[in-house]
């Protein structure tokens, strides 16, 4: 049986973080799946584990340095990412994400990326502190500018004892990104993905509008339907941004995910994004809160204490996908809304109509919300101006693949007229 990564190459760059472990696990993985790899250590990935290891598991010569391998390769930086499909660097220090970003290339797996001619993968691996650091932020947004894949780091308790952002994907995330990517059934789709060349920014989840230090409002969206729209749009070849409110859904590689609390910091950072980007489609997926309170109380607001939870003031949020869908500039993207409501049938549909009017939208996708929210899968209704409405139903994925080919479609014949 032909395996996922059959008969391709990948270099897989090995850098000095404690994650290095996990980088052995990836080249057993690509091996099982067909894979030949070609391993490319640090000076300081040595000092962890030894090149021996690494040829044991890759069973071919492991690189450490530009001038002391004799190889089959006469010029190691140039030639050996040649044949490869992609370079992978995983573990990556923040020290290596900082020298790639400024095209420093003072080692052989530095001056491999730089002299590359193929897709360079990216799985950071570094402390909190180091990952939210102005400066990381600073070397990952180039990174990014620049066309690397970086394939998120995820959250959880660190080898340090700190928590947080900035633990390297498990080798088998790495290795779906890879299948979907690399795989030979890919390639044969890769000339087709809908996506190509487009930028996706999609709002998701539920807001919180914080009272006092202890207690605010929000409501019962998980995320998970824009999650999925964001990864289905990677997928199909766009660039998408992701504003999400607090959801426990984990990060979608090579997403660029803004993470934010309240409706206002949702608001800014969609626009902060439509300002940098030049976005073709918005989904506005988050149940965004319609009020927050006037005032935040700094301490908690007490029993018998003179401020009363019932005479807090509230006042309207600002509605995002109108802001957006009211732009007459020809930057303005193709708008998505959603409209969540407590019934379906022919009220569902009354409600869609409205939205869609009110909010300026092109399209605006209602839904049953109590049957909908924490779901797997939907039953979704799909109204578009002068358009008669259409029904999907399957997992929140199978939804988001329908979706967007509904949309392209939409704006393929939007650019004909
Ligand atoms: N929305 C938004 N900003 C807001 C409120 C809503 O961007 N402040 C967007 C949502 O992301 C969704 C759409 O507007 O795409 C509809 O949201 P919904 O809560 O269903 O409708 P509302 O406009 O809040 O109206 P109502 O609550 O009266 O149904």
């Amino acid at each position: 049986m032909k395996t996922s990564f059959y008969n391709q190459t990948f270099v897989l760059g090995v850098t000095g973080g404690i994650a290095i472990y996990k980088s052995c696990e990836l080249i057993r993985l690509l091996k099982k799946n067909g894979a030949i790899v070609h391993v490319v250590m640090t000076k300081s990935a040595t000092e962890l584990i030894k090149p021996s290891v690494f040829q044991a598991l890759s069973g071919k010569h492991v690189y450490t340095s530009m001038w002391n391998d004799i190889t089959e390769f006469s010029m190691p930086h140039i030639h050996l990412s040649r044949d490869a499909s992609a370079i992978i660097v995983a573990p990556s220090t923040a020290n290596f994400m900082a020298k790639i970003a400024n095209g420093i290339a003072d080692d052989l797996l530095s001056t491999l990326c730089l002299a590359r001619n193929v897709p360079l993968l990216v799985a950071p691996s570094m402390n909190v502190e180091m990952w939210n650091n102005p400066a990381t932020q600073r070397n990952y947004q180039n990174l990014l500018k620049d066309g690397v894949v970086i394939l998120e780091p995820c959250s959880g308790s660190q080898a340090c004892g700190d928590n947080g952002p900035g633990r390297m994907l498990e080798p088998e995330t790495v290795i779906s990104y890879l299948r979907e990517n690399f795989s030979d059934t890919f390639k044969a789709k890769i000339k087709h993905k809908v996506l190509n060349n487009k930028t996706v920014l999609v709002t998701a989840g539920p807001t919180y509008e914080a009272i006092d230090p202890i207690r605010g409002i929000t409501n019962r969206s998980s995320g998970k339907l824009g999650y999925a729209i964001a990864e289905t749009a990677k997928k199909a070849g766009a660039k998408v941004f992701l504003v999400s409110g607090p959801v426990s859904i984990g990060d979608v590689p090579s997403v660029h995910i803004e993470n934010v609390e309240s409706a206002a910091q949702m608001l800014r950072k969609v626009r902060k994004i439509l300002k940098e980007e030049i976005v073709d489609i918005f989904f506005s997926v988050a149940a965004v809160a319609d009020w927050t309170p006037k005032k935040f109380v700094k301490t908690k607001i007490k029993k018998n204490s003179s401020t009363d939870l019932k005479d807090i003031n509230w006042i309207e949020t600002k509605d995002i996908l109108l802001e957006v869908a009211s732009n007459t500039k020809e930057s303005r993207p193709f708008v998505v809304g959603f409209a969540a409501e407590t019934k379906s049938g022919k009220f569902l549909l009354n409600a869609c109509q409205k939205k869609l009017e009110a909010k300026k939208a092109d399209m605006i996708i209602g839904t049953n919300g109590p049957d909908t929210f924490g779901q797997d899968k939907a039953h979704m209704l799909i109204c578009s101006p002068g358009q008669p409405s259409t029904n999907i139903e399957g997992t929140k994925t199978q939804i988001a693949s329908q979706l967007i080919q509904l949309i392209q479609k939409q704006i393929n014949q939007k650019n004909e007229n």
